[in-house]
């Protein structure tokens, strides 16, 4: 049987005594990958070598996929057989035919089976193009062929937002086994992406059971990144319930969650250490404690008590750096120290307690914008800042952005202008207008409409730019290879990608560089920017202006620094945020219902507002000065 997977640091028996699951934390998905599939490929050497079939459940979505492309690599590489390999997959969408490009027959082989040397008869997907009248059968069909394949013998998960494993939504049985199943709006909404809409997906699925799962003789579950993390301790540190049926693994003895740092971050052992262990104090881990206290406590700063730290698991902190009196004072006047105006630094002036430097002044900034938006939308106070205090301020647009405009902007524009140039070619304009409309566009088409969709955020990002008063020349479309598919899948970040952000800090030798630092979704576009810049910042640290470079993280649109996460907090007057809003609108097809949304319905500018507003609530409520607005940045020290 295989092993629980023991990986780095379970956690000690203290620090996990909330957790009723046993979970593995690691220090990047990619890394965790290479672990599962490894242990996947010893289980399949194991069973070669007894004589039998090595029996695997697999999951589609991100999840899986750098262990899939790990897989595929110890085949190509290191003469890994998957001869002796039977798949069945958890699930599949109703109906949908096997051709789709959005099916799971498709995502497993194209990410796995079309790579590696499987028998074909030997794999399983359910069938999502089964006629209904059948689907009972069939569903008996699948189970007994798991039965007499001698059942699984190791499953791979994923856990949804809903808490599903396989698509058990909320409400499955803990006994239910393969079935036809109603999506929750949640799990459709996260596809949405996928299928262009949330309306394009399907609203039904084939999945195994609960109990299907639980019969497999051991489960490895993946889970990455922030948006993975409430869900994550709810299933492991809350009870059994049919509500999140990934709950239900804790009844399974050989079961492992596997997670990285990111998806752990609402667990206990790591959102409360000083609950269940003893804590290593570092100035930011104060921070946090004392921030989390106030919370608990109601109470600002300044009005914590010993008792208050000693009620609540902090005996050890105030007895180490106490009392509350002299405590609440040192953490109070760090946290003012993050305030500033200046965020480029504020010339001629002592900085000994700023978050920036007074000299150089003006400085060097490049703020890098992983789509033409984000830098508005994240931090255009301090972009504003920045400019209309003299400092030489660069935006680098890192992708184009292109697939987030509908076709129906296209349209317009194309249209737009069709009335304004008699000379050009309306045949041509005609053709690209049919065809979207049609979507049958050739592939040359769909490279122009792809190019104008491009055009229309590169001018969208000029009219806040110019907005702000900047110069277009100090404007940088980089539109990275990586993104230009001109589908959600992106390429394999290159070589190419990181030499364009290296040539543009190269030649603008920055003294401050803003990137976003979202960790949010491990696959998405702002994770792989910001390792661009990472990557690029390793080649250039040679390089002697880069020790005066210093480099400021902001959050995406999606949430915002904690308070003892942030480094330098830049408030924001009740004009300044409207300008940051009037900023925001030029970026005109990204509103009003956007492609890509996400999990939240509010439009960016009241998205972006509502942030800023909590972050000055969230100062204000700690005792610090009560501003309208803030815009919040961690400092990363390479
Ligand atoms: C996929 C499946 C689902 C996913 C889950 C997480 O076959 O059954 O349970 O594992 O929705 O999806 P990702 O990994 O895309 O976040």
């Amino acid at each position: 049987m295989t092993e629980k997977l023991k990986f780095i640091a379970p956690g000690s028996q203290e620090e996990t005594r909330f957790e009723k699951l046993h979970l593995v934390v690691y220090p990047s998905p990619e890394k965790a990958a290479i672990e599962i599939a490894q242990s996947i490929a010893q289980l399949i050497e194991k069973r070669k070598k007894e004589n039998r079939n090595c029996v695997l459940g697999l999951a589609t979505g991100n999840s899986p996929l750098n262990v899939y492309r790990e897989l595929v690599r110890l085949h190509k590489q290191e003469g890994l057989s998957f001869k002796n390999v039977v798949a069945f997959n958890l699930d599949e969408y109703f109906p949908i035919s096997k051709e789709n490009s959005q099916s799971y027959v498709h995502f497993m082989h194209s990410n796995l089976f079309d790579h590696i040397d499987i028998d074909k008869s030997n794999i399983h997907i359910p069938r999502g193009d089964i006629d209904q009248g059948k689907i009972l059968d069939y569903c008996n069909w699948y189970e007994n062929q798991i039965k007499k394949a001698g059942g699984i013998d190791l499953q791979l998960l994923g856990i949804g937002q809903t808490g599903h494993i396989g698509f058990n939504e909320p409400g499955s049985h803990l006994n239910s086994r393969t079935r036809l199943i109603r999506l929750d709006y949640l799990t459709r909404r996260d596809a949405a992406k996928a299928f262009e809409g949330v309306e394009n997906v399907p609203r039904r699925a084939i999945t195994m059971g609960v109990r299907t799962i639980l019969d497999a003789r051991c489960i490895y579950i993946m889970a990455w990144g922030n948006n993975k993390a409430k869900i994550v301790r709810r299933a492991v540190e809350e009870s059994e319930t049919e509500f999140v049926s990934a709950s239900f693994l804790q009844e399974h003895h050989n079961t492992t969650f596997i997670v990285d740092q990111e998806a752990a971050s609402e667990l206990t052992r790591i959102k409360t250490p000083w609950v269940v262990k003893q804590v290593d104090w570092t100035e930011e881990k104060i921070m946090h404690a004392v921030t989390w206290l106030c919370t608990k406590a109601n109470k600002s700063i300044l009005k914590l008590t010993d008792e208050d730290y000693n009620q609540n698991s902090l005996s050890e902190l105030i007895s180490l750096h106490g009392p509350s009196y002299d405590l609440n004072i040192r953490m109070f006047n760090k946290l003012q120290r993050t305030i500033t105006g200046w965020p480029g630094g504020k010339p001629h002036v002592d900085d000994t307690y700023r978050p920036e430097r007074s000299s150089p002044a003006p400085k060097r900034a490049i703020i890098f914008s992983p789509h033409p938006d984000d830098d508005v939308i994240s931090m255009g106070g301090t972009f504003d800042r920045l400019v209309s205090q003299g400092n030489q301020v660069h935006i680098a647009y890192q992708t184009s952005g292109s697939v987030a405009v509908s076709d129906e902007d296209a349209v317009r524009f194309l249209e737009v202008s069709q009335d304004m140039d008699a000379n050009g070619n309306p045949q041509e304009i005609q053709g690209l207008v049919e065809g979207i409309k049609r979507k049958q566009l050739s592939d040359e088409q769909f490279r122009r409409v792809l190019k104008l969709k491009g055009s229309i955020r590169k001018r969208e990002s000029l009219g806040a730019t110019r907005y702000f008063g900047l110069p277009d020349d100090q404007v940088h479309f980089l539109n990275l290879p990586f993104y230009e598919t001109g589908k959600i899948i992106k390429n394999p970040v290159s070589q190419l990608d990181i030499d364009i952000v290296v040539n543009l800090i190269e030649r603008i030798k920055p003294h401050q560089i803003f990137a976003a630092g979202d960790l949010t979704d491990p696959h998405g576009t702002h994770r792989v920017c910001l390792n661009i810049i990472f990557d690029a910042l390793k080649i250039l640290k040679p390089r002697p202006f880069i020790k005066d470079c210093w480099v400021w993280l902001y959050r995406g649109a999606w949430e915002e620094w904690e308070t003892h996460e942030i480094d330098m907090a830049v408030p924001m007057s009740p004009d300044q945020i409207l300008r940051k809003r009037k900023a925001i609108f030029y970026h005109e097809t990204q509103k009003d219902g956007v492609m890509f949304q996400g999990n939240d319905d509010r439009e960016f500018w009241v998205r972006a507002e509502d942030r800023n507003r909590e972050t000055a609530n969230r100062y204000r409520f700690l005792g610090l000065p009560d501003y309208a607005a803030m815009e919040a940045f961690r400092r990363y020290h390479f």
